[in-house]
């Protein structure tokens, strides 16, 4: 596929993926596909590596990566704080979060703060579990592109993932499929981790396109993303109708959803990286509705705004019910 010159770019850090198959070094290289046999050895592993790049891998302490996930797929509780939250604001909520959330190993825990508090964010989380990311960033390394900002920026004010595709950028900023395609490369090729926004609006759902739209944001938004890309991006299914709105979907209809993308993904790049492709829900997600949609199987956790402006809030999240 068209992406697959690309790599030479990218990042090649102790997390990168190998191209042969799923032999992917975040875990361990003992994990080359998901199936009863290397299920049961990861079930044996001492270890979960972090995924990722270099910067991300060395961000966390390692108290945090010796403890072992149930899941074959690690969750991840990412909060979206939108246009909220001044500098000082954000370093508060952070030194608040952060005692509540340190016994938390099950999950990765992500924080996107707006541009302005990057920077701040980023040093007020060293040493914890906390990851910082940005969410929006620009296909370009530098240029006249007023008001954007670049992938080396992002990684330089001390972030690991970025947001791409949000539905609030596509519908406020008009963001196309090929845009968020774009995106998502240059975020990989400067050692981001992109989380890729998916999801139908009211009227799509309404009229039964919601197949039909998550497939023409697969075909286009991850065009000529190859296996080792995929081992590093997570997903997030927010349907639009859900977002800000108190309207959940039920655990059933986000995880139908989630299969069926994962599907897609199944269909243009194999079971391995399928399976171990990481979707997040979000729209509306809170505490008390967190673990039954963390209890499908499909879910691998949560990309969340409104109730992630919270330090009690957000760590409710991350340490949500589990059996
Ligand atoms: P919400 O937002 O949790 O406030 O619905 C989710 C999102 O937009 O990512």
């Amino acid at each position: 596929m068209g992406g697959l010159s690309r790599r030479g770019n990218r990042e090649e850090g102790p997390g990168a993926a190998t191209d042969k198959g799923l032999r992917v070094a975040r875990f361990g290289g003992a994990f080359p596909t998901v199936n009863a046999a290397t299920s049961s050895r990861f079930q044996e592993s001492s270890t979960t590596p972090f995924p990722g790049h270099k910067a991300y891998e060395e961000h966390y302490p390692d108290k945090y990566k010796t403890k072992r996930s149930e899941r074959v797929r690690r969750p991840v509780i990412a909060g979206n704080w939108k246009m909220y939250k001044t500098i000082a604001e954000a370093v508060d909520f952070v030194a608040k979060v952060k005692p509540l959330v340190a016994a938390a190993a099950h999950c990765e825990i992500i924080v996107a703060p707006p541009f302005t508090a990057l920077r701040a964010v980023a040093e007020a989380v060293k040493g914890s579990n906390i990851a910082v990311a940005a969410q929006d960033v620009h296909w370009d390394k530098e240029g006249a592109h007023t008001g954007d900002v670049s992938p080396a920026m992002l990684r330089e004010a001390g972030c690991t993932h970025v947001i791409i595709g949000h539905s609030e950028r596509r519908h406020d900023h008009g963001e196309s499929d090929e845009q968020v395609n774009k995106k998502a490369k240059a975020a990989l090729a400067a050692g981001l981790i992109p989380i890729i926004c998916v999801g139908e609006t009211l009227d799509e759902r309404e009229a039964g396109r919601t197949e039909e739209v998550l497939k023409r944001q697969f075909q286009r938004g991850f065009a000529g993303l190859t296996p080792p890309d995929f081992s590093r991006i997570i997903v997030a299914y927010e349907p639009v109708w859900a977002i800000g709105t108190g309207r959940t979907a039920t655990p059933e209809m986000a995880a139908e959803s989630h299969r069926y993308f994962r599907g897609l993904v199944r269909g243009q790049l194999g079971e391995g990286v399928a399976a171990t492709l990481r979707i997040l829900y979000g729209g509306s997600v809170k505490p008390d509705n967190v673990g039954g949609l963390m209890a499908q199987e499909e879910i691998d956790g949560a990309l969340v705004g409104g109730a992630s402006l919270k330090p009690d809030s957000l760590s409710a999240l991350v340490n949500y019910p589990r059996a």
